[in-house]
């Protein structure tokens, strides 16, 4: 599982290093949106290269490819995962079927090159199109590769002519609260993980805590980002905490005193089969962080 997960244009070697060594647990080389046209070429050699030479072993290292009308998706894939990256994101996803193309694509890649099938996992970007809000649900019969699901405001939001997507106190404003939760519930429908979208104001960290803490209080599991100083907030946010450790070890415990018991009590508030699902998430992601 990825807490954070920070976006490096892939035609800039100083941003693609620097993301690597900053804590990240996924560093995403961008061949989309923060390429010019011009140097998409460029771009998608030194990501190439860059994948090839191994970067830093602790990171996870994902490509953005551009998007399926693009006309460059094909050779994104072509040049990048024989260079075995961990994963692919898929922006400007319209829907399921789209997904299972691409991991189409990335398999016959795979077998060519002597890749485990489904060893390189996909993350659509579920919402990038005002089509792709009414297919979300759709991602729970995606490609078996598929690791996440995340979102997007800006494409979305220029897609339609607001004029913003945050209100004055910085919260999303109704669309874009809408499609949180419309990417949150597919994620956990879908089985992966739920990751949510950037916070674009990078310079206001004591915003992105609150922001972080309200993520992961409504099931995120991470977010991605686009600064290496977001990286380390949103590491700590989506870390369990001491008390949310103890907590599930004492429900873990006092179902497992009880195992007749279908409901209990902890300090006098009712327990039951959600909290333990729960719980055995919380150690379960704590075990995974103690072996990175
Ligand atoms: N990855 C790696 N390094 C980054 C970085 C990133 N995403 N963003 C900034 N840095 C580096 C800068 O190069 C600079 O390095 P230096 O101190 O060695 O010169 C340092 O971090 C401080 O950067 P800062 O001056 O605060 O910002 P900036 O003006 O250089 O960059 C952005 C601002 C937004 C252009 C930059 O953060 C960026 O490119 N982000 C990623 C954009 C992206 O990939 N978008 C696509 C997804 S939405
Ligand atoms: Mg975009």
């Amino acid at each position: 599982m990825f807490r954070s997960l920070l976006f490096a244009p892939g035609d800039s070697e100083k941003k693609m290093l620097k993301a690597s060594n900053v804590g990240a647990d996924c560093v995403i080389l961008d061949l989309e949106d923060s390429v010019v046209e011009s140097r998409k070429p460029i771009a998608r050699e030194m990501v190439t290269e860059f994948l090839k030479q191994g970067g830093n072993p602790e990171v996870s290292y994902f490509v953005r490819i551009n998007p399926l009308d693009s006309g460059k998706f094909l050779q994104d894939l072509a040049a990048v995962v024989p260079a075995g990256p961990a994963g692919i994101v898929f922006p400007k996803s319209n829907g399921v079927q789209e997904a299972l193309v691409i991991g189409n694509y990335i398999e016959v890649l795979e077998v060519e090159h002597g890749l485990t099938t489904d060893s390189v996992r996909l993350l659509p970007l579920v919402s990038e199109t005002p089509t792709a809000i009414f297919t979300m649900g759709e991602y729970k019969d995606g490609p078996a590769r598929m690791m996440g699901l995340t979102w997007g405001a800006e494409d979305l939001g220029a897609a339609v002519g607001a004029s913003a997507n945050l209100q004055s106190n910085k919260d999303w404003t109704s669309p874009y609260q809408m499609t949180r939760a419309l990417c949150l519930f597919a994620a956990h429908a879908a089985k992966v993980q739920a990751i949510d979208t950037v916070m674009a104001d990078f310079r206001d960290l004591d915003r992105l805590k609150v922001v972080c803490n309200e993520g992961r209080r409504d099931g995120f599991t991470g977010k991605i980002c686009i600064h290496p100083a977001q990286v380390e907030v949103i590491n700590e946010a989506y870390s369990p905490s001491s008390e949310e450790l103890n907590h599930a070890r004492a429900v873990i415990k006092a179902f497992a005193e009880n195992p007749e018991a279908g409901t209990l009590q902890i300090e006098g508030k009712m327990i039951d089969k959600p909290h333990l699902v729960l719980a055995e998430r919380v150690l379960a992601f704590a075990a995974e962080l103690a072996n990175k």
